[in-house]
Protein backbone atom coordinates (compact mmCIF):
# COMPACT_ATOMS: atom_id res chain seq x y z
CA UNK A 1 0.00 0.00 0.00
CA UNK A 2 3.39 2.59 0.96
CA UNK A 3 3.66 2.27 -2.59
CA UNK A 4 0.35 4.06 -3.93
CA UNK A 5 0.45 7.06 -1.81
CA UNK A 6 -0.60 9.06 -4.76
CA UNK A 7 -3.10 6.20 -6.06
CA UNK A 8 -4.60 6.61 -2.71
CA UNK A 9 -4.93 10.49 -2.43
CA UNK A 10 -6.42 10.20 -6.22
CA UNK A 11 -8.84 7.73 -5.07
CA UNK A 12 -10.17 9.94 -2.11
CA UNK A 13 -10.76 12.92 -4.42
CA UNK A 14 -12.11 11.08 -7.18
CA UNK A 15 -14.50 8.44 -4.39
CA UNK A 16 -15.77 11.70 -2.81
CA UNK A 17 -16.84 13.67 -6.64
CA UNK A 18 -18.31 9.89 -7.57
CA UNK A 19 -20.14 9.19 -4.94
CA UNK A 20 -21.97 11.88 -4.97
CA UNK A 21 -22.42 11.94 -8.67
CA UNK A 22 -24.03 8.33 -7.90
CA UNK A 23 -26.20 9.65 -5.50
CA UNK A 24 -27.32 11.56 -7.72
CA UNK A 25 -28.35 9.10 -10.29
CA UNK A 26 -29.96 6.76 -7.72
CA UNK A 27 -31.84 9.86 -6.70
CA UNK A 28 -33.25 10.09 -10.22
CA UNK A 29 -32.25 13.67 -9.22
CA UNK A 30 -30.41 14.28 -12.83
CA UNK A 31 -30.73 17.74 -12.55
CA UNK A 32 -28.54 19.64 -15.30
CA UNK A 33 -27.90 16.58 -16.88
CA UNK A 34 -28.27 15.80 -20.45
CA UNK A 35 -28.19 12.49 -22.14
CA UNK A 36 -28.57 11.85 -25.95
CA UNK A 37 -29.57 8.86 -27.68
CA UNK A 38 -28.20 10.42 -30.78
CA UNK A 39 -30.28 9.29 -33.91
CA UNK A 40 -33.07 8.23 -32.17
CA UNK A 41 -36.55 8.79 -33.72
CA UNK A 42 -38.01 12.91 -32.69
CA UNK A 43 -40.94 11.47 -31.23
CA UNK A 44 -39.32 8.60 -29.17
CA UNK A 45 -40.07 9.40 -25.67
CA UNK A 46 -37.36 9.66 -23.10
CA UNK A 47 -36.34 6.19 -21.70
CA UNK A 48 -34.01 4.88 -18.67
CA UNK A 49 -30.86 3.29 -19.94
CA UNK A 50 -30.90 -0.39 -18.43
CA UNK A 51 -27.91 -0.30 -16.18
CA UNK A 52 -27.47 3.38 -15.31
CA UNK A 53 -31.11 4.52 -15.09
CA UNK A 54 -30.11 7.52 -16.66
CA UNK A 55 -32.58 8.89 -18.72
CA UNK A 56 -31.97 9.59 -22.48
CA UNK A 57 -33.63 11.27 -24.90
CA UNK A 58 -33.57 12.02 -28.83
CA UNK A 59 -30.98 14.46 -30.02
CA UNK A 60 -33.58 16.28 -31.87
CA UNK A 61 -33.48 19.88 -31.28
CA UNK A 62 -29.92 20.14 -30.01
CA UNK A 63 -28.36 19.49 -33.96
CA UNK A 64 -29.86 20.72 -36.90
CA UNK A 65 -28.27 18.99 -39.26
CA UNK A 66 -26.94 15.45 -40.07
CA UNK A 67 -28.99 12.36 -40.94
CA UNK A 68 -29.97 8.81 -38.71
CA UNK A 69 -28.38 5.62 -38.80
CA UNK A 70 -28.49 1.84 -36.71
CA UNK A 71 -25.87 0.10 -36.28
CA UNK A 72 -25.38 -3.67 -37.47
CA UNK A 73 -28.46 -5.77 -35.52
CA UNK A 74 -25.73 -8.54 -34.32
CA UNK A 75 -24.37 -5.88 -32.35
CA UNK A 76 -27.42 -4.66 -30.62
CA UNK A 77 -27.72 -7.26 -28.01
CA UNK A 78 -24.05 -6.59 -27.12
CA UNK A 79 -24.47 -2.88 -26.74
CA UNK A 80 -27.15 -0.71 -25.18
CA UNK A 81 -30.07 0.77 -26.69
CA UNK A 82 -28.13 4.24 -26.56
CA UNK A 83 -25.88 2.97 -29.21
CA UNK A 84 -28.61 1.29 -31.88
CA UNK A 85 -28.79 4.40 -33.53
CA UNK A 86 -26.50 7.11 -34.48
CA UNK A 87 -26.42 10.16 -36.51
CA UNK A 88 -23.83 11.18 -39.19
CA UNK A 89 -23.03 14.03 -41.06
CA UNK A 90 -22.46 13.74 -44.99
CA UNK A 91 -23.00 17.32 -45.90
CA UNK A 92 -21.22 19.97 -44.40
CA UNK A 93 -17.79 20.28 -43.06
CA UNK A 94 -18.53 21.02 -39.44
CA UNK A 95 -21.51 19.88 -37.61
CA UNK A 96 -22.40 21.09 -34.26
CA UNK A 97 -24.49 20.14 -31.31
CA UNK A 98 -25.77 23.35 -29.16
CA UNK A 99 -26.38 22.30 -25.50
CA UNK A 100 -27.61 24.85 -22.90
CA UNK A 101 -25.06 24.99 -19.76
CA UNK A 102 -24.86 26.82 -16.76
CA UNK A 103 -21.81 29.18 -17.13
CA UNK A 104 -19.47 29.02 -14.53
CA UNK A 105 -20.71 25.20 -14.06
CA UNK A 106 -17.46 22.31 -14.02
CA UNK A 107 -19.26 19.76 -16.69
CA UNK A 108 -17.97 16.05 -17.34
CA UNK A 109 -18.49 16.08 -21.52
CA UNK A 110 -18.81 12.85 -22.96
CA UNK A 111 -19.15 11.54 -26.30
CA UNK A 112 -19.38 8.18 -28.01
CA UNK A 113 -19.12 6.83 -31.23
CA UNK A 114 -19.92 3.14 -32.57
CA UNK A 115 -19.93 2.70 -36.31
CA UNK A 116 -21.20 -1.01 -36.30
CA UNK A 117 -21.25 -0.77 -40.02
CA UNK A 118 -24.20 1.21 -40.24
CA UNK A 119 -23.65 1.69 -43.56
CA UNK A 120 -23.03 -1.39 -44.73
CA UNK A 121 -19.83 -0.22 -46.30
CA UNK A 122 -17.65 -2.01 -43.55
CA UNK A 123 -14.98 1.59 -43.56
CA UNK A 124 -14.45 2.90 -40.06
CA UNK A 125 -14.52 6.60 -39.74
CA UNK A 126 -11.96 9.22 -38.81
CA UNK A 127 -12.95 12.75 -38.23
CA UNK A 128 -12.33 15.76 -35.72
CA UNK A 129 -14.03 16.17 -32.45
CA UNK A 130 -14.24 19.85 -31.47
CA UNK A 131 -15.79 21.79 -28.08
CA UNK A 132 -16.70 24.88 -29.60
CA UNK A 133 -13.69 26.46 -31.62
CA UNK A 134 -10.75 24.28 -29.78
CA UNK A 135 -9.49 20.49 -31.04
CA UNK A 136 -10.70 18.51 -28.55
CA UNK A 137 -10.37 14.75 -30.28
CA UNK A 138 -9.29 13.08 -33.61
CA UNK A 139 -11.67 10.00 -33.33
CA UNK A 140 -9.74 7.60 -35.65
CA UNK A 141 -11.93 4.41 -35.61
CA UNK A 142 -9.45 2.93 -38.45
CA UNK A 143 -6.44 3.19 -36.64
CA UNK A 144 -7.72 2.13 -33.54
CA UNK A 145 -9.49 -0.62 -35.84
CA UNK A 146 -12.94 -0.93 -33.76
CA UNK A 147 -16.52 -0.27 -33.80
CA UNK A 148 -16.75 2.07 -30.88
CA UNK A 149 -14.85 4.41 -29.11
CA UNK A 150 -15.56 7.21 -26.44
CA UNK A 151 -14.08 10.37 -25.46
CA UNK A 152 -14.33 12.62 -22.00
CA UNK A 153 -13.73 16.25 -20.91
CA UNK A 154 -14.06 18.07 -18.01
CA UNK A 155 -15.01 21.30 -19.22
CA UNK A 156 -16.28 24.80 -17.42
CA UNK A 157 -17.85 26.85 -20.21
CA UNK A 158 -17.42 30.01 -20.91
CA UNK A 159 -21.02 31.18 -21.86
CA UNK A 160 -23.93 29.61 -21.12
CA UNK A 161 -24.66 27.64 -24.69
CA UNK A 162 -21.79 25.19 -25.63
CA UNK A 163 -21.18 23.42 -28.90
CA UNK A 164 -19.81 20.14 -30.09
CA UNK A 165 -18.85 19.67 -33.10
CA UNK A 166 -17.53 16.82 -35.36
CA UNK A 167 -15.47 17.90 -38.58
CA UNK A 168 -14.62 16.21 -41.82
CA UNK A 169 -10.85 15.12 -42.71
CA UNK A 170 -11.10 14.34 -45.51
CA UNK A 171 -13.94 12.22 -47.27
CA UNK A 172 -14.75 9.64 -44.29
CA UNK A 173 -18.20 10.76 -42.54
CA UNK A 174 -18.50 11.80 -39.33
CA UNK A 175 -20.55 10.07 -36.39
CA UNK A 176 -22.10 10.30 -33.20
CA UNK A 177 -23.68 8.21 -30.79
CA UNK A 178 -24.50 9.56 -27.75
CA UNK A 179 -23.65 13.19 -26.10
CA UNK A 180 -23.93 13.09 -22.41
CA UNK A 181 -22.93 16.39 -19.69
CA UNK A 182 -23.18 15.85 -16.18
CA UNK A 183 -22.76 19.03 -14.13
CA UNK A 184 -20.27 18.24 -11.08
CA UNK A 185 -21.82 18.87 -7.98
CA UNK A 186 -18.01 19.73 -6.08
CA UNK A 187 -16.55 22.19 -7.84
CA UNK A 188 -13.21 21.51 -5.53
CA UNK A 189 -12.55 18.84 -7.21
CA UNK A 190 -10.52 18.69 -10.68
CA UNK A 191 -9.86 22.12 -10.55
CA UNK A 192 -6.59 23.25 -12.85
CA UNK A 193 -4.86 26.78 -13.52
CA UNK A 194 -4.54 25.54 -17.31
CA UNK A 195 -7.99 24.77 -18.75
CA UNK A 196 -10.13 21.72 -19.56
CA UNK A 197 -8.57 18.18 -18.82
CA UNK A 198 -9.26 15.63 -21.21
CA UNK A 199 -10.01 12.07 -20.22
CA UNK A 200 -7.04 9.92 -20.22
CA UNK A 201 -7.74 6.66 -18.44
CA UNK A 202 -9.47 5.42 -15.50
CA UNK A 203 -8.66 2.63 -13.21
CA UNK A 204 -10.84 0.02 -11.66
CA UNK A 205 -9.59 -2.03 -8.47
CA UNK A 206 -11.50 -4.47 -7.43
CA UNK A 207 -10.86 -7.03 -4.08
CA UNK A 208 -9.59 -9.26 -7.53
CA UNK A 209 -7.37 -7.31 -8.78
CA UNK A 210 -4.74 -8.55 -6.28
CA UNK A 211 -2.17 -6.03 -6.48
CA UNK A 212 -4.00 -3.02 -4.76
CA UNK A 213 -6.31 -3.72 -1.57
CA UNK A 214 -9.70 -2.61 -1.68
CA UNK A 215 -10.55 0.37 0.21
CA UNK A 216 -14.01 0.10 1.70
CA UNK A 217 -14.57 3.93 2.46
CA UNK A 218 -13.91 4.11 -1.24
CA UNK A 219 -16.91 1.49 -2.68
CA UNK A 220 -15.95 3.06 -6.34
CA UNK A 221 -12.15 2.32 -5.83
CA UNK A 222 -11.15 4.08 -9.13
CA UNK A 223 -8.80 6.49 -10.14
CA UNK A 224 -9.08 9.23 -12.93
CA UNK A 225 -5.95 10.27 -14.55
CA UNK A 226 -6.42 13.48 -16.59
CA UNK A 227 -4.46 15.49 -19.06
CA UNK A 228 -4.30 18.82 -19.73
CA UNK A 229 -6.11 20.11 -23.49
CA UNK A 230 -6.09 23.54 -24.33
C1 LIG B 1 -31.71 26.82 -24.85
O1 LIG B 1 -31.93 28.12 -24.38
C2 LIG B 1 -32.63 28.96 -25.28
C3 LIG B 1 -32.77 30.35 -24.70
O2 LIG B 1 -31.67 30.71 -23.93
C4 LIG B 1 -34.00 28.38 -25.56
O3 LIG B 1 -34.67 29.16 -26.53
C5 LIG B 1 -33.86 26.97 -26.09
O4 LIG B 1 -35.13 26.37 -26.24
C6 LIG B 1 -33.03 26.12 -25.14
N1 LIG B 1 -32.81 24.83 -25.76
C7 LIG B 1 -33.07 23.68 -25.15
C8 LIG B 1 -32.83 22.45 -25.93
O5 LIG B 1 -33.50 23.61 -24.02
C1 LIG C 1 -17.71 -4.25 -36.14
O1 LIG C 1 -19.08 -4.52 -36.35
C2 LIG C 1 -19.33 -5.26 -37.52
C3 LIG C 1 -20.83 -5.36 -37.68
O2 LIG C 1 -21.40 -6.05 -36.64
C4 LIG C 1 -18.64 -6.63 -37.41
O3 LIG C 1 -18.86 -7.35 -38.60
C5 LIG C 1 -17.15 -6.42 -37.17
O4 LIG C 1 -16.53 -7.66 -36.96
C6 LIG C 1 -16.94 -5.54 -35.97
N1 LIG C 1 -15.52 -5.24 -35.83
C7 LIG C 1 -14.81 -5.59 -34.75
C8 LIG C 1 -13.36 -5.21 -34.76
O5 LIG C 1 -15.29 -6.19 -33.81
C1 LIG D 1 -16.90 26.90 -5.26
O1 LIG D 1 -18.17 27.28 -4.78
C2 LIG D 1 -18.10 28.12 -3.63
C3 LIG D 1 -19.53 28.31 -3.12
O2 LIG D 1 -20.43 28.52 -4.17
C4 LIG D 1 -17.42 29.44 -4.02
O3 LIG D 1 -17.31 30.27 -2.90
C5 LIG D 1 -16.01 29.11 -4.54
O4 LIG D 1 -15.38 30.30 -4.99
C6 LIG D 1 -16.08 28.11 -5.68
N1 LIG D 1 -14.72 27.71 -6.05
C7 LIG D 1 -14.29 27.67 -7.32
C8 LIG D 1 -12.88 27.25 -7.51
O5 LIG D 1 -15.02 27.96 -8.28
Amino acid sequence: MEKHPHALRLCALICITFSSFLHLVEAQDQKGFISLDCGSPPNEPPYNGVHTGLTYSTDDGFVQTGKTGKIQRELEPVLGKPFWTLRYFPDGNRNCYTLNVTQGTTYLIRARFVYGNYDGLNEYPSFDLYLGPNLWENIDLSALGTNGTFEEIIHKPVSKSLQVCLVKRGTSIPLISTLEIRPLQNNNTYNTQSGSLRYSRRRYFSTASGSVRYQPSCPFDSIKFMVTKF
